[in-house]
């Protein structure tokens, strides 16, 4: 069993940690965060081994009533790959701590693209991280863009992208963050930063983004044009998105009006803390005008680059290839709505 380190254990770390530990072949050897709060205490209570990853404040812990397991260090020894999901800046911080240690090391993507040796998704360029040291998992919007891209690609070819991001405030967590009554546009100059992070996966791709930041904590949503090199009909394209099984088509017969309606249907179906993994794709949005391709697709922050990580664990150590590994993780976890 590969032994997996996660060093973060928040939002994405938390996800990740109970996603590793459905896994058939890997578990989970611990996770470090640098204080107690309501997650060091779940994590204990799941029987996750807690590190230390600050050492100065390891007496916190103890202080409040929670016992840990030694010092991220001896964590990040042990480990035979370390994800980091610290806050974004911190994980760069931290790649000297995972060369140090020899263990091969997952960034998320508030890093810089330069802190890896690759960007990845796990559909659009799984093979390029087999055996890298550093990889980073491309953010929750660029991992739902790029993962409607790889298709079109192989299937007509792709001209151009266009795609206005609609993008929560914050998380549910995050009380800080805001707007709460106004609409931003962010960033305000264009392209937003989206479309280079998406060049990080597809290098010769020709994408524009524009970003925008609204009242809201669920979900992103994604307006989506892509002009392809062929005229092709909505059936057609929606048969070979519905295919894909990290896209969940969402039936009109459902009448899932939006995000709060899409979180819903998650915890009815039992989701884990109600997410949603997949892309979430409004089937009858998935309009052609000639080799224009039109659609709307909500995407859980919080969640869809789990799977990704899980799969670029299986990439850096070269447990399977790219089929293997996503048929595994998406039975493991029950992708698929
Ligand atoms: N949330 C999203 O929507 C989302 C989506 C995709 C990708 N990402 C990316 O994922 C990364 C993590 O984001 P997040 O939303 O999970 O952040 P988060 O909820 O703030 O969680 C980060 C965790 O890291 C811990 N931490 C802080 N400094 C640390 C250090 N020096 N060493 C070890 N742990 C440390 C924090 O623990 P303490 O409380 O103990 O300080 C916290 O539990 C970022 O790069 C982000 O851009 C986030």
């Amino acid at each position: 069993m590969l032994q997996v380190a996660i060093n973060g254990y928040g939002t994405i770390g938390k996800r990740v940690a109970d996603a590793v530990r459905e896994q058939p072949d890997m578990e989970v050897l611990g996770v470090a965060k640098t204080r107690p709060n309501f997650e060091a205490e779940t994590a204990i209570q799941k029987g996750y081994p807690l590190y230390a990853a600050i050492e100065e404040r390891a007496d916190q812990f103890a202080e409040a009533g929670l016992e840990i397991a030694g010092q991220v260090e001896e964590l990040v020894d042990e480990a035979d790959v370390v994800v980091d999901a610290t806050p974004s800046g911190i994980g760069a911080q931290n790649k000297e701590l995972y060369e140090e240690y020899d263990t091969p090391a997952l960034y998320q993507g508030g890093e810089d693209a330069d802190v890896a040796d690759v960007s990845f998704n796990a559909r659009s360029n799984f093979s390029e991280a087999v055996d890298a040291d550093h990889v980073r998992v491309v953010s929750c919007n660029t991992t739902g863009l790029s993962r409607v891209v790889a298709p079109l690609r192989e299937a007509y070819g792709v001209e151009k992208v266009r795609a206005t991001l609609v993008r929560r405030g914050g998380d549910p967590g995050q009380t800080s963050r805001g707007p709460i009554n106004d609409i931003l546009p962010n960033p305000v100059t264009v392209p937003s930063h989206h479309g280079p992070d998406v060049n990080t996966i597809f290098p010769d791709l020709d994408i524009d983004t524009l970003g925008m930041k609204v009242p809201a904590t669920l979900m992103h949503m994604h307006s989506l044009n892509v002009t392809l090199e062929e005229d092709v009909d909505d059936t057609e394209v929606r048969e070979l998105l519905a295919d894909e099984s990290r896209l969940f088509l969402i039936p009109e017969a459902l009448a899932i009006d939006g995000s709060g309606k899409l979180k819903e249907y998650a915890l009815d179906a039992g989701r884990p803390r109600g997410d949603l993994w997949e892309n979430c794709i409004w089937e009858e949005s998935i309009s052609t005008v000639g080799r224009d391709l039109y659609l709307f697709q909500g995407i859980h922050q919080e969640s869809d680059v789990v799977p990704e990580n899980v799969d670029a664990i299986r990439a850096v150590t070269g447990l399977a290839d790219a089929e293997e590994s996503t048929t595994t993780t998406d039975d493991a976890l029950g992708i698929g709505l």
